[in-house]
């Protein structure tokens, strides 16, 4: 097994992301201990990887597999110093930031996840600790770089950059995802998510197309139509009628 994401800090060419770094062979969640670390005063930018997760998590409380050293694991301590109205948006800048660093054309289906070929690369988990008036956030995220064989599972709808072709060292993919999603973080937090909402939709390869929203308040389907300044998403409905913003979803099948 590769060790390379050690030596993560001697790659990264940022302002903060990843300068200061701490690296397991394996860990409960990467995201738990960087919400630890955080309470015990990580400051802005620090990250925290592992070569495998036990209890990796992923969003809506599903399991994140995280088997050893194919991958990367990656959370960041976010301290901003002040959050807009549509600070909730956070995890689509997450995604415009990490696609724009991989190393192969990747889609975003709505909200946070990252695909290529139809099949998903990574995934994002952004999770939130209030701390008065500003957060402390945690954003994390896994994208499947070396791995090639997947629980029956996920045979059918997972990739890595491996299976796409692209065989490039993890600590490489990670260092280069660091510096676009600081820029598109600092974009976000200065300028809210109408400043990255174009680069999302450019890359969300569900807009135009008939889309069913699994939604609390149960199954929608209906033609994305595009974003809005917040991040909700706008369907119009199968049928006809207004458009209608979906602001969370269980799932959205294309
Ligand atoms: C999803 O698509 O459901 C989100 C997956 C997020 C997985 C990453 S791996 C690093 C970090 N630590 C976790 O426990 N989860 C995120």
């Amino acid at each position: 097994m590769s060790d390379d994401l050690r030596r993560l800090r001697s790659f990264v060419r940022t302002r903060a992301f990843g300068r200061v770094h701490e690296h397991h062979a394996a860990v409960g969640s990467t995201n738990d201990r960087a919400a630890q670390w955080m309470g015990e005063g990580a400051p802005h930018g620090a990250v925290v990887t592992a070569d495998a997760q036990t209890a990796g998590r992923g969003r809506r409380g599903r399991t994140w597999v995280s088997p050893p050293g194919d991958n990367v694991y990656a959370s960041v301590a976010l301290r901003p110093e002040a959050v807009r109205s549509d600070f909730g948006a956070i995890g689509l800048a997450v995604a415009v930031g990490i696609a724009e660093g991989l190393p192969i054309e990747v889609e975003l289906k709505w909200p946070n996840d990252l695909i290529v070929g139809g099949r998903k690369l990574g995934g994002i988990l952004c999770e939130s600790r209030w701390m008065g008036a500003r957060p402390d956030v945690v954003v994390g995220f896994g994208i499947n770089v070396h791995q090639r064989e997947f629980a029956e599972e996920l045979v059918a709808i997972a990739t890595s950059l491996a299976l796409q072709g692209v065989v490039v060292a993890r600590v490489d993919v990670l260092a280069t995802v660091l510096g676009t999603l600081e820029e598109q973080l600092e974009r976000f937090v200065r300028d809210g998510f109408a400043s990255v909402r174009a680069a999302y939709e450019a890359r969300c390869a569900m807009l135009g197309r008939m889309v069913v929203v699994t939604a609390p308040g149960g199954e929608v389907r209906g033609i994305a139509e595009g974003l809005a300044d917040d991040g909700a998403l706008l369907l119009r409905p199968d049928g006809g009628g207004a458009l209608r913003r979906i602001e969370a979803a269980e799932d959205v099948t294309a």
